[in-house]
């Protein structure tokens, strides 16, 4: 392609991404001395990790009794027996020297009156392996935990002598004959140039595909990209039809109120003014699982017990707390109810409903960020060269659902993780490998199609029908009818991205090609999504289907593969058995297997 010219750069490891995943591993893989490159799409304190509120699970004891063998089994629970035990262990275990670390780096955590970290409940998380009151695990920075956290990552990685490609779109992944990675191609927004990056390691943390659905509390910027370059790369992604509604977002907003809200005491009613947790989840009432809240909200509003004029959402009460705790505690949410829902929460409600949040599905990978291509021989075939880490990846260690503030944690823990895996299997010392040159060409020439693109069908049209049809179809409860309609629109919504028009043919800061390129991600994404819901006929997590209400361990314990055919979307499933082994015997002080089998789900 005569027309672009590619500028070369050289790198032990290149990030894409910096969110708090892609900044932990940044400034790991930089401390230890690795060439190291992070490219992202925004300004790295602009990452969505930024709009993380109510804080990072670990268990620090800080407010008193727990343990990794507990917050182990909330995990293992949360997932609803999905996750994979090795990488959930690692998550719990780990959690703590993470937060240690990040207390070192810089992050102002709130604090104890004894000057310890704060910690507060959160959704999910128990005491007792389940069988005591909600526990105190979630460390929290007031209601900014993200941005504290990040702010503090993107500091640190540049004191580490880390490289930033700011502002850069991530297109590609060269990738080898032999199905390694060896680095990635991206366009400079700002300029319109056109850079190769080489690298020994290249590590994907780009974040979900929250705005593949219509109302979400992902930035815009949530768009997929990591999985879509995954998808086009030929790889499979996985779980990808767990998709995580978070109880309160602002009704017709759509803007996040932390769980740590009702964390802090706040509770959930009904038009009858009735706190209706309490009937569904007598334990955990308010503190339930978000998959449990989500689903129990739409039934309240279902069965005409929705508030407001049209009866279609919930209330969150936060009036009853005293303002020195709001104020302290969640100043940032009592911000965002003033101006997206126009309510003083010190004296009235806030009006909130189910809003996608999560991907709990991604780039299958294990717990060292290693990225998988199974085979039906070996379930955990590694992908050389390539890693993913974060709300990109499925390490699986969220299962069927995500517990709430496991997300920061999986953050810190697997992009450190990453880090230290690199530290063993990197060599610093041997060049840079070279590169299919065959690949450069298939890159620039879709880049060139998108860009001259003059099809019938404007972007955004097709993204708001591809919004409109996941919203409605692969929802909080779903039917096999819904589903079956959801796989047929996609289907031929995504037929018409051949016929999709780019109108501004520059190279500079042009948004209506950025927002095209993103949208082939998103439709990578959401098309493995309806159809990895459509084919699993069990009731699990987050993946309610009304037709299966049920969970079905013997047929569907297992991890879904979907493949993306990129030039006529079709999904070819496959499946994956769940990793059962935690990573410590029980008697080297591991949890008790007894303790993490299957059972019903009740909180
Ligand atoms: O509710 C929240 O603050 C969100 C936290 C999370 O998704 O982990």
């Amino acid at each position: 392609m005569a027309e672009y010219e590619l500028i070369d750069h050289e790198f032990d490891v290149v990030v894409v991404g910096a969110g708090g995943a892609g900044l932990r591993a940044t400034l790991g893989m930089a401390e230890q001395g690795f060439n190291t490159a992070c490219i992202t799409k925004v300004f790295p304190t602009r990452s969505h990790t930024v709009a993380a509120q109510g804080g990072i699970a670990a268990s620090l004891q800080n407010m008193g009794p727990d343990s990794w063998q507990w917050h182990m089994y909330d995990t293992v629970k949360g997932s609803d027996w999905l996750g994979d035990n090795d990488a959930m262990e690692y998550l719990a275990r780990e959690a703590p020297a993470a937060i240690y670390e990040l207390e070192h780096y810089g992050v102002p955590f709130s604090r104890t009156n004894e000057g310890k970290i704060y910690q507060r409940p959160f959704g999910g998380h128990m005491t007792e392996f389940g069988d005591g009151p909600p526990v105190q695990r979630t460390c929290a920075a007031a209601d900014r935990t993200g941005h504290a956290i990040l702010h503090t990552l993107y500091g640190q990685s540049v004191k580490n002598d880390a490289q930033f490609f700011i502002e850069y779109f991530a297109l590609d992944l060269i990738m080898g004959e032999n199905g390694e990675c060896q680095g990635v191609i991206a366009w400079k927004l700002d300029d319109g140039t056109l850079h190769r990056f080489r690298a020994k390691l290249v590590v994907l943390a780009t974040g979900g595909y929250g705005r593949a659905y219509f109302s979400a509390t992902s930035a815009h910027t949530c768009t997929g990209d990591g999985n879509g370059m995954v998808a086009r790369a030929g790889l499979p992604l996985q779980d990808m039809e767990f998709v995580q509604f978070h109880p309160t977002g602002i009704y017709g907003a759509g803007v996040l109120i932390t769980e740590g809200a009702r964390g802090e005491g706040g509770y959930l009613t009904n038009s009858e003014g009735e706190r209706f947790m309490e009937r569904y989840a007598p334990n955990a009432k308010d503190l339930a699982s978000r998959d449990v809240v989500s689903r129990c909200m739409t039934l309240e509003i279902r069965e005409g017990r929705g508030v407001g004029p049209k009866k279609d959402h919930i209330y969150l009460h936060l009036d009853h707390l005293d303002p020195k705790v709001l104020h302290e505690r969640l100043p940032g949410i009592t911000e965002s109810a003033k101006i997206f829902a126009g309510v003083d929460l010190t004296r009235e409600p806030i009006p909130v409903l189910p809003t996608v949040h999560y991907n709990m599905g991604g780039i299958p990978a294990n717990y060292h960020g290693e990225v998988l291509n199974p085979t039906a021989d070996d379930p955990n075939r590694i992908v050389p060269g390539l890693m993913a880490v974060g709300e990109a990846a499925c390490a699986s260690v969220h299962g069927a659902n995500r517990l709430g503030s496991n997300s920061l944690t999986d953050l810190v823990v697997f992009g450190r993780a990453a880090a230290l895996r690199a530290g063993k299997v990197l060599d610093k010392t041997t060049p840079v490998p070279g590169i299919n040159k065959a690949q450069d060409e298939k890159i620039l020439a879709r880049f060139d199609r998108l860009r001259n693109a003059n099809g019938s069908q404007p972007t955004a049209k097709l993204r708001d029908e591809m919004q409109r049809t996941m919203q409605a179809d692969a929802a909080v409860f779903r039917t096999e009818a819904s589903l079956k309609n959801g796989v047929a629109a996609m289907s031929e919504i995504y037929s018409r991205l051949t016929d999709v028009k780019v109108t501004d043919r520059s190279l500079i800061w042009n948004s209506d090609l950025v927002e095209t390129l993103e949208l082939e991600n998103l439709m990578a994404c959401a098309m493995a999504t309806v159809v990895s819901a459509e084919a699993r006929h069990e009731s699990r997590g987050a993946h309610a289907h009304e037709d299966f209400p049920n969970r079905d361990d013997v047929e569907w314990r297992k991890h879904t593969l979907a493949k993306v055919d990129i030039a006529s979307g079709k999904v070819d499933l496959s499946y994956r058995p769940v990793i059962v082994d935690p990573l410590t015997p029980q008697a080297e002080g591991g949890i008790d297997l007894k303790k993490i089998a299957p059972k019903a789900r009740v909180y």
